[in-house]
């Protein structure tokens, strides 16, 4: 994770304001990008030439190393020019000491993959820009004609002093997701998920916490209320995906844009075996493919479940462990709520009589049985079905 903002000063661009990040930046590891990139299937099997992929905030370049490798593969394999590529990815950063060593890494990595030197040059300057991805007006829907077909990355995190940074203030002006104290990479989703075409994916590893937090509660509407599908959420606490350690809670999620949502991949992931990335890969595929994903995997290090649905509305996406949660949304699915209108029951923290001793009794006789409400306590559902201890009120 990066934080954008620290010793911030600014500089007037044609795109607006731009903010010099001094990038305190933490890279992600090798693995976890190749996962990004398989889980929104960014693979050299496909034709990446004709599609356009965009990498938000390249930093150094850690991404971008990947996903050249993987069109390099593909142009190569279609026996193409390079020159074909040239619209093909498209990737920014604010620093132009990032910008600079991400260019020498794109020449440095097409070199190797055997194409002239000049033509990786001119490719590596065409590709990697530096602006500001929440403002650069090339990123309008309406520049872009039909929209981009990947945008994946590590968006970038502000501190919590930064919050109130008029940066800050402008962006969140711009992307109504951006409520509250929402970070930076909440823009980030917003605007990339808005220029997605049909069938495009966003695919990044980022903080969680918005699939949890008030802040993060516009967002997750926007992705639930049609035209998204949440395709994969894997979570990576322990699994260390980053070069420098972070305070934050990283996962990887990927949403595609789609008329409605699919299965969903969740996983946990906390040693990056070959076993687990290799049965992540496979799942993912199925799922993008339509096809029926295998049985729900256990291996070391790591687990996942496929869902049949996702959550609704605003509503949190709990990361309780992938059984779990496989078991919620069975449950959700086979019953009703408990407040549900037919069932007429009501559920709260207390009932809040103002004197238990009198309005609680297990005594039937005591009044009028039309004015009794039986209630069960927390202690009632403790073995997993309800055990009335024959409370009224
Ligand atoms: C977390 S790093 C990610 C680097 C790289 N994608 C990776 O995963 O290794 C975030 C990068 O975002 C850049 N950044 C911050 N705000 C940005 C903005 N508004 N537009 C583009 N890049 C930005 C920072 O300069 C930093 O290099």
């Amino acid at each position: 994770m990066g934080e954008a903002g620290r010793g911030a000063n600014y500089e007037a661009t044609e795109g607006g304001l731009l903010e010099l990040a001094e990038p305190g930046v933490v890279y992600t590891r090798l693995w976890a990008v190749e996962l990004v990139l398989d889980l929104a299937g960014y693979s050299p099997d496909s034709n990446l030439v004709d599609s356009v992929a965009v990498e938000p905030s390249c930093g150094d370049g850690e991404f971008l190393e990947a996903m050249v490798r993987r069109l390099s593969a593909s142009c190569e394999r279609q026996g193409r020019p390079l020159r074909d590529c040239e619209s093909s990815l498209l990737a920014f950063d604010l620093s132009s000491e990032a910008v600079e060593k991400s260019r020498g890494r794109v020449e440095a990595v097409l070199a190797a993959c055997g194409w002239g030197e000049e033509e990786s040059r001119h490719m590596a300057q065409r590709w990697v820009r530096r602006a500001d991805f929440l403002l650069d007006p090339e990123l309008d829907m309406a520049s872009l004609g039909g929209g981009v077909d990947f945008v994946v990355g590590n968006p970038p995190y502000v501190r919590l002093e930064f919050a109130d940074h008029p940066v800050m203030e402008m962006y969140r002006k711009r992307y109504e997701t951006m409520a509250g104290r929402a970070d930076l990479y909440v823009g980030f989703y917003e605007r990339a998920l808005s220029m997605l075409s049909p069938g495009g994916v966003c695919a990044f590893i980022c903080a969680d916490r918005w699939m949890l937090n008030q802040y993060g509660s516009r967002l997750r509407k926007l992705i639930t209320s049609g035209g998204y599908s949440v395709e994969a959420v894997v979570e990576m606490h322990r699994a260390d995906p980053f070069h420098s350690e972070v305070l934050a809670y990283p996962a990887i999620t990927s949403i595609r844009r789609a008329e409605k949502q699919g299965r969903v991949l969740v996983a946990k992931v906390d040693l990056a075996s070959q076993g687990i990335l290799s049965e992540l890969r496979g799942a993912a595929r199925s799922i993008r493919l339509g096809e029926s994903p295998g049985d729900d995997g256990t291996l070391s290090g790591g687990k996942h479940v496929v869902v049949d649905e996702w959550f609704s509305g605003s509503d949190p996406w709990p990361s309780a462990s992938p059984e779990r949660l496989k078991l919620l949304k069975k449950l959700e699915a086979e019953f009703p709520t408990l407040e549900d209108k037919a069932t007429g029951t009501k559920v709260g923290i207390g009932v809040a009589t103002g004197s238990d001793k009198v309005f609680l009794t297990k005594d039937a006789s005591l009044v009028e049985k039309e004015r009794l409400l039986p209630m069960a306590m927390a202690k009632d559902t403790m073995i997993g079905s309800l055990e009335w201890g024959g409370r009224i009120s």
